[in-house]
């Protein structure tokens, strides 16, 4: 898919639900990644919101959507300008994005500052749920926390003792490896060693072969998209897959990618906010339909651009189209409490998904529930003020 960002013919203009006698289109800019490592995770988000347009299309207050694409590189050096460029030159009415934590902490500065409705359909950064929340940004994804938290708690309860943590070295990573270690700190287990790679780093086989010598019971990951591909390849490659050393993750490692990972991602167990196999009316109709549309399996991208498309239809209903009616925008997506693919979907006071949490594994090259591992997980969304 190509980004587009042109400014077109709108520019200068702030187009309202009354304009020139018909109703303007609703304008959302998508700021994510349609290029590099992180590329596939925000195509996902975008078909998915789009389909999710498609579908509604009568009923979000009678005007119709329009995608300003921008291709956010997961570059956070790029985002205070690329941001700036969606909420001043193209003039949206909603943004959505990003992907990338770094990105996320310069855009929701912004966002915050100038009050745009803002939906995070992925990016992690805890702080934004937490001392940096504010009134007009969502998330319909996960904080970072979440995903680690559970995997540390299965770890420890199976009597796992010996564990290695392992990631990209940047917020997301560091803080998926905290909710690692507060949920597997109660079960005597140790955290023997750290290593954290530079992001979009893929030269891996220096941390494998420590690894190995390391022996420990298990490794806990955070790497996604091209990275998680690389790094589950070389780990089977390097003949870690049958060396007793279990390699575990959030379900970023294997979210996405197993059919780029073939054999060297069967049996891998991860825990997420979502499973391919969830057995819900909702996520049957939804992976069918967007097989569909768009020829591949949905994945837990899909689900958080369909989520995030899902809450601007509900602020736009609320509203009858009026964007202008930010507060009401703002109550109606507090109050969403609905059924999501993933399962029950609603928000915390910090605008964080409160959800339940998956333990998966990877069979023929599809990420099987297995179980809960929590349910209805919050955030512990430290120092926000909101609600
Ligand atoms: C993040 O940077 O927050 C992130 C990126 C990819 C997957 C999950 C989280």
């Amino acid at each position: 898919m190509g980004a587009a960002a042109g400014v077109g013919t709108l520019a200068g203009f702030t187009p309202t639900k009354f304009a020139i006698g018909q109703q303007a289109k609703v304008r959302v800019g998508t700021l994510l990644p349609y290029s590099g490592t992180y590329a596939r995770l925000g195509e996902a988000i975008t078909n998915a919101m789009q389909m999710r347009f498609a579908q509604s299309k009568e009923m979000i207050g009678s005007r119709e959507i329009e995608l300003i694409k921008l291709d956010s590189e997961a570059a956070p050096p790029k985002a205070t300008e690329n941001t700036s460029k969606l909420i001043n030159s193209e003039k949206v009415d909603f943004l959505v994005g990003p992907v990338h934590s770094g990105v996320a902490m310069a855009m929701a500065k912004i966002a915050r500052e100038e009050g745009v409705m803002t939906i995070i359909p992925n990016a992690g950064a805890d702080q934004i749920t937490g001392p940096l929340c504010a009134p007009n940004i969502f998330r319909s994804s996960f904080s970072n926390w979440q995903p680690g938290y559970p995997m540390g708690r299965v770890l420890g309860a199976e009597g796992k003792k010996r564990v290695v943590l392992c990631y990209w070295n940047y917020g997301a990573g560091q803080q998926s490896a905290q909710g690692f270690k507060d949920g597997f700190a109660e079960s005597g287990g140790e955290i023997i060693k750290e290593i954290g790679v530079p992001f979009p780093e893929v030269e891996f086989q220096s941390v494998l072969s420590e690894i190995a010598s390391l022996k420990p019971d298990a490794v806990y990951t955070f790497f996604a998209g091209g990275g998680a591909v690389k790094f589950v390849k070389d780990w089977a490659a390097a003949g870690l897959k049958d060396s007793g050393i279990e390699l575990t993750g959030s379900g970023f490692l294997t979210e996405g990618v197993t059919e780029a990972q073939g054999a060297a991602a069967e049996g891998l167990r991860t825990t997420l906010h979502y499973a391919d196999t969830l057995d819900n009316d909702v996520n049957n109709v939804f992976r069918r339909n967007y097989k569909e549309m768009w020829g591949s399996e949905a994945d837990v991208y899909a689900v958080q651009g369909y989520d995030a498309a899902e809450m601007i239809r509900v602020a736009l209903e609320a509203t009858d189209g009026d964007t202008g009616a930010k507060d009401d925008m703002i109550k109606a997506i507090e109050n969403t409490v609905y059924d999501s693919p993933r399962g029950p979907f609603k928000l915390s006071a910090a605008h964080n998904p409160v959800q339940n949490f998956y333990l998966r594994k990877v069979v023929n090259g599809v990420n099987e529930v297995q179980s809960i591992a929590v349910e209805a997980l919050s955030d512990p969304a430290k120092g926000c003020r909101l609600g």
